[in-house]
Formats: structure tokens, sequence, C-alpha cells
């Protein structure tokens, strides 16, 4: 059992923000503004935000003023959130951020009442079933559209191809599902059991690949989410060890050198009331 909350760093954040602007599904977003009041100021609530990459990617794909608030239990990464603001909406109109420390997953309804949107980011898959059922109680019953971006699916593709790219891949979805003191987390599981939960609860949820494709412009990336892969694996595998120090460099030698290229799957979600 792993001792819980693990903290995120922000030099993690920021190394994958740019990848995970470029992998959030665009087309989700124009499906998102149809379902926008066409007027007003658009009160979006993004839980769990980190050092809040999910608005400076979507604010300046929205029409119209914006007053952003951000819910974290980090008080750190908030603090980044709440200085390192979005840039203007589509048409110029103000964004504002509002930063809120909280743990997401005893938010109360009243606390999300208003709003206009919610929104999450590589959220899903770090939380127990439990944690997603009062998440997916939450969306369901704020009554506005929401935006769940960035679940892993538990597909990773290397290239080339590489005889312990399996086992290693299988280790780490194991990692992923790991019990913590708050239970099981849901890893690639996320997908299907929140789609599943939503739909149960009466919402609409349209699901769109998120692929990271990380390739000779995303070394940095591509080498510290392999360090991490292969870490959690041997974690999760001690067994795995001795062949997996070889591999990591070996793979490591790939990346640094271009020659690597990785594709790790991910999922959103639009869920519409
Ligand atoms: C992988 S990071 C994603 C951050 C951000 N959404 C992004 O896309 O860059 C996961 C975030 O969830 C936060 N988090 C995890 N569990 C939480 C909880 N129960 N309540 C509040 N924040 C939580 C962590 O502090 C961290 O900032």
């Amino acid at each position: 059992m792993t001792a819980e909350p693990i903290r995120v760093s922000t030099e993690w954040l920021d190394l994958r923000e740019r990848a995970d602007a470029a992998s959030r599904s665009g087309e989700l977003v124009d499906e998102l503004r149809r379902h926008l009041p066409a007027r007003g100021v658009l009160v979006i609530h993004d839980l769990a935000c980190g050092t809040g990459a999910m608005g400076r990617w979507l604010a300046p794909l929205l029409p119209g003023p914006q007053h952003w608030v951000v819910h974290d239990r980090d008080a750190d990464l908030l603090e980044v959130a709440a200085v390192d603001v979005p840039a203007p909406a589509a048409d110029g109109s103000r964004v504002a951020v509002e930063a809120r420390r909280a743990d997401i997953t005893r938010l109360d309804p009243d606390e999300l009442a208003g709003a206009t949107l919610v929104t999450a980011s590589a959220l899903l898959d770090i939380l127990t079933e439990d944690e997603l059922a009062g998440l997916a109680g939450l969306c369901a019953g704020v009554g506005c559209p929401v935006l769940l971006a960035l679940s892993v699916t538990g597909r990773v593709r290397l290239a080339p191809a590489d005889p312990l790219d399996a086992r290693v891949a299988a280790a780490f979805g194991a990692h992923q599902r790991r019990v913590t003191r708050s239970g099981r987390l849901l890893g690639p599981d996320a997908v299907p059991a929140a789609v599943s939960e939503l739909r149960r609860l009466g919402t609409d949820v349209i699901v769109r690949p998120s692929p990271w494709r990380l390739g000779p412009d995303q070394v940095d990336l591509a080498a510290e989410w392999l360090t991490g892969w292969v870490g959690a694996a041997c974690e999760q595998e001690p067994g795995l060890a001795p062949e997996a120090a070889a591999y990591a460099e070996r793979r490591l030698a790939e990346a640094r050198a271009g020659e690597l290229a990785v594709t790790v799957d991910h999922a959103d979600l639009l869920v519409l009331p």
C-alpha cells in the first residue's frame, strides 16, 4: 500500500504543458462552444488545476469574459496558477483567476453553484472508484458542460519496438492500479468507469482520443516520462529491475538521439447535461 498523497512537481507540470496542449481534443472544444451561454461572464471551475495549464490552454480558445475558479489541494501549485494566468479570451475579453485550496473529492455541490463550465485535466486516472463516483455525481448535478481531459488509457507505443516494452508496460499498468490509503487507483480503468457512471447518471458523454506524441521535438519530456515509466514498473515488479536498468539506458540514449517515438494514449471526455 502506498502512503498518499503523492505530490506533483511544478517542473513535471511545466515539462508536460506543451505536449498536453498539443494533445487535448480541439474537436471537443468546438462542440463545447455550442453549449456555452452566448452572453455574460463564463464561470469556469478547474478541478485539480495544478499550475493552471488547463486555463492557459482553454481560455484563449473560448470567446467572452471568463472567471476561472481553480481548485487544488497543493498550495505551491495553486500559487503558480494564481500568478501564471491565461491569456485573454478568443475575442480579447478579460480572463480573471480565483484560486481555492480544496480537496476536490470533498467538494460540496454548492461550491460549484453558478458554474457555466467545469474542467479537469490529467485527473481521473489518479482517483479511486469511490472518488470517481463522487466526482461523476458532482459533474452530473452541476447542470453545465464538463470537460475532463487527458486521462491515460493504458496504451503506450514505442518505436522502434524492444522485447522488454510489453513487460514494462504491464508492470506500469499494475502500478497505476495500485492500492493506496484511499483505495485502489483506477489508472487505465478510469475512462470506461467514468463514461459508464456518467451515462448511468443521465448525461451525454462524448469521448475523443488525445494521445501524447513525443518525438525529437520533445526529448526532455520523453526522457523524463521514460525514467518515471520504468521506475514505476520496477517499484511494482522488483524482479524486473536488473533487466530494466539496461533497458532504460538503451531507451534514454535513443530518446536523447531523437531516435525514439513514444505515443502515450489518453482520452478526453465532454459531458453534457
Ligand atoms: C497530474 S496533475 C494535473 C494538473 C493539471 N490539471 C494539469 O493538467 O496540468 C494532478 C493534480 O491533481 C491534484 N490533485 C490530486 N488529487 C486531488 C484532490 N483530491 N484534491 C485536489 N487536488 C488534487 C494534484 O495536486 C495535482 O495538481
